[in-house]
C-alpha cells in the first residue's frame, strides 16, 4: 500500500490478542493489519502459498446466521494452512445452557483461536476474559469490527487513501455497523457522518469516546437525522439494513420509521460526483439501498465482500 501504511509497519506486535472492537486496536495496528491484508491478497492472487497458520485451528461459534463471515473465514484459514471448525450454537452444549466459561475454558484446550458471532457484546468479552487463545469479534449487536477492516481495505483501494476522506452512513445509527466504522474512520483520519432518525442515534458512550480520539487524529464527527446534510460532499455513502438480526419484530415498524433514509440516486447526487457506495449484505433492494445504487457505477460491494477474506487473514495471521 502507500507509504503511509508502510511507514506503520514498525512496533506491532498483536500475538495473542484479542479482537473485539476497533476502539481497542491503535491506528497504527489497523493500518499495519491493512497493509498485511494488501499482501496477503497480492500473495493470493499470484499463487502465492503462504501457510503461515500451518496446523493452526480456529473454532468459530455462530450464534446468528452468516454467509460471508463463515464462508471467508473458513477459507481464510485454509489458505493460510490451518483449518476451521464451525460451531453452531443449537449444535453444542453452549445452546443447552453450558456457561461461556466453561465453553471458553475447554475450547482453549483444543484450538488456536476462537470467532464468536453472536447477540450481547458481553458474549464476546466474557468469552476473552475465560478463553486463553486469542478471541475474534464476528459480529456482536454493538459490533462488527472485522467487517469494517474489510470496508477500510476497500475504501483504501478504491480512493488511494483514507485520511481526509469523508464517509457518510446512512440508516440505523444504532447498529453493530454504524458503531465499527465510526471507531475504524476516527482511528485512520476520516471524517464520518452519520443520518439516523431520531431514536436511532449511535451509542453516546461509542460516540464521546471516538470524539476523544478524533480530536487526536484529526477526523470529525457528524450525527444528525438529515440524510441530504450528512451526505454532503461524501466520498464514501455506506449503508446497512434496516432491521438488524434479532430485530425482526420490529421490522415492519422500521421499514416505516426508516423510508426516508433510503440510499436512492436523488440523495447521492449531493455525494462527490465519484462517491463509492459501500453496504456489508446481505442488502434488501428497494428498502435501505435501491437497485441503481447498489448495481450501479459507484457500487463496490463485492469487492468489500471479498476483502473479508484478506483482511481476515491479516488479522488470524497476527493474532494466532
Ligand atoms: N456482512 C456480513 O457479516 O455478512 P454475513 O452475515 O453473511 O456473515
Ligand atoms: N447490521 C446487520 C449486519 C449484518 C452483517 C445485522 O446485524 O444484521
Amino acid at each position: 500500500m502507500t507509504d503511509l501504511l508502510l511507514k506503520n509497519k514498525k512496533n506491532v506486535n498483536l500475538k495473542g490478542k484479542d479482537f473485539l472492537t476497533l476502539a481497542e486496536l491503535s491506528s497504527e495496528e489497523i493500518l499495519f493489519l491493512l497493509d498485511e491484508a494488501n499482501q496477503l491478497k497480492q500473495m493470493q492472487k499470484s499463487g502465492i502459498p503462504h501457510p503461515y497458520l500451518n496446523g493452526k485451528v480456529l473454532g468459530m461459534i455462530f450464534e446468528k446466521s452468516s454467509t460471508r463471515t463463515r464462508v471467508s473465514f473458513e477459507v481464510g484459514m485454509y489458505q493460510l494452512g490451518g483449518q476451521a471448525l464451525f460451531l453452531s450454537n443449537k449444535d453444542i452444549q453452549l445452546g443447552r445452557g453450558e456457561t461461556i466459561h466453561d465453553t471458553a475454558k475447554v475450547l482453549s484446550r483444543y484450538v488456536d483461536g476462537l470467532m464468536i458471532r453472536t447477540f450481547s457484546h458481553s458474549t464476546v468479552e466474557e468469552f476473552a476474559e475465560h478463553a486463553t487463545v486469542p478471541v475474534i469479534n464476528g459480529l456482536t449487536d454493538l459490533h462488527h469490527p472485522t467487517q469494517v477492516m474489510a470496508d477500510l481495505q476497500t475504501i483504501y483501494e478504491h480512493k488511494g487513501k483514507l485520511q481526509g476522506l469523508k464517509m457518510c452512513f446512512i440508516g440505523d445509527g444504532n447498529n453493530n455497523m454504524t458503531h465499527s466504522l465510526i471507531e475504524g474512520a476516527v482511528k485512520v483520519g476520516m471524517d464520518i457522518a452519520v443520518a439516523s432518525p431520531e431514536g436511532y442515534m449511535p451509542n453516546k458512550e461509542i460516540v464521546k469516546n471516538a470524539q476523544a480520539v478524533a480530536n487526536y487524529t484529526g477526523s470529525t464527527i457528524q450525527i444528525g437525522v438529515d440524510p441530504v446534510e450528512m451526505i454532503q460532499d461524501a466520498d464514501v455513502v455506506v449503508t446497512d439494513v434496516f432491521t438488524s438480526m434479532g430485530l425482526e419484530d420490529e421490522a415492519e415498524e422500521r421499514l416505516k420509521i426508516f423510508a426516508p433514509y433510503q440510499v436512492n440516486e436523488e440523495l447521492c447526487n449531493y455525494a462527490k460526483e465519484d462517491y463509492i457506495f459501500l453496504h456489508c449484505l446481505p442488502a434488501h433492494r428497494e428498502e435501505e439501498v435501491t437497485s441503481s445504487i447498489i448495481d450501479g457505477p459507484h457500487s463496490v460491494v463485492f469487492d468489500e465482500a471479498e476483502n473479508r477474506l484478506h483482511a481476515q487473514k491479516a488479522i488470524l495471521k497476527n493474532l494466532l
